[in-house]
């Protein structure tokens, strides 16, 4: 039987057990795939286990997504670059680590939105975080020409700009009326939308007609952000497709068959979720 994991501190909220669950009964797999409580102090410890060959692989979530990258054997290009490891294999006694975060984003948006990358060449990215990184290296990796961090603390938006390449900029939130004119694509990475929190002055009605606006925090899953778009019928896309095209590269990796992300696998998660 192939074994597979998530670790993180705590990890009883994690939805990765119902997504691959539900992929290894779709498939009839003879695998397995459990959440596992790891502390900091023991996360070492629980890579050489890996090493060993216990698992296949697994998930890293919070708070070891950073911590786990310096314990990893070999770290693909794209994880070095957004500077976090969410998905480790094990192979021939080695660790390899790497960020599915950033095709997750992606699989979401030319799933729910196909084409929205066509023409499109400036984006507002709100949030410079840790979450962030993942998405700038996406839209990067789509070829757009500019693309504009704000953040409530500017320098945080100045310093990413500066460390993810010459299409970034970074900005404070008030500079969204500036910036929106030109905008297709507006992006929420920060943690606003969640515990009933909403930005405040982001006025979306300055954005083209054309603008897709999204958000990767998924509880709720129509965050404040999203409703407005939605009220001023712009495009929005949620932030849950996200969290499930991000298991897909692991899966295969571990299992051997690259699973899909249906509407059923979709509905069964979404009932996990409060609204
Ligand atoms: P993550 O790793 O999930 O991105 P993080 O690194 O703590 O978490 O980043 C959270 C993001 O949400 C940051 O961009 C943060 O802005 P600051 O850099 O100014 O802290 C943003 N954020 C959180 N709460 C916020 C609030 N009440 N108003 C504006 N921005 C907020």
């Amino acid at each position: 039987m192939t074994k597979a994991f998530v670790i993180g501190h705590p990890i009883a909220h994690s939805r990765s057990p119902l997504i691959h669950g539900t992929w290894l009964k779709a498939y009839g797999i003879d695998g397995s795939y459990e959440a596992i409580d790891v502390a900091s102090d023991a996360l070492s410890e629980f890579v050489a286990q890996l090493r060993a060959g216990t698992f296949a692989g697994g998930n890293v979530t919070i708070p070891h997504k950073e911590a786990v990258f310096s314990l990893c054997d070999e770290v693909d290009p794209l994880a070095r670059r957004i500077g976090a490891v969410n998905t480790l294999v094990a192979r021939n006694g080695r660790v390899c680590g790497t960020n599915t975060d950033y095709l997750g984003f992606l699989g979401n948006l030319d799933q729910q939105a196909p084409g929205w990358d066509r023409d499109l060449s400036e984006a507002v990215v709100l949030g410079a975080g840790g979450a962030a990184r993942a998405v700038l290296v996406a839209l990067a990796e789509r070829g757009l020409k500019h693309i504009a961090i704000l953040n409530r603390t500017v320098d945080k938006a100045r310093d990413l700009a500066a460390e993810m390449g010459t299409q970034f900029s970074g900005h404070a939130l008030s500079e969204f009326s500036t910036l929106a004119p030109s905008a297709g694509l507006v992006v929420n990475t920060s943690s606003i939308g969640m515990h009933g929190s909403h930005f405040e002055d982001l006025d979306l009605g300055l954005l083209p007609q054309t603008a897709l606006v999204t958000d990767i925090v998924y509880t709720p899953l129509v965050t404040p952000l999203l409703a407005d778009a939605q009220a001023r019928n712009l495009r929005s896309v949620d932030g849950l497709g996200m969290l499930l095209h991000q298991a897909v590269p692991g899966f295969e990796a571990w299992f051997g068959v690259r699973p899909d992300v249906t509407p059923e696998l979709r509905a069964a998660v979404e009932k996990t979720l409060d609204h």
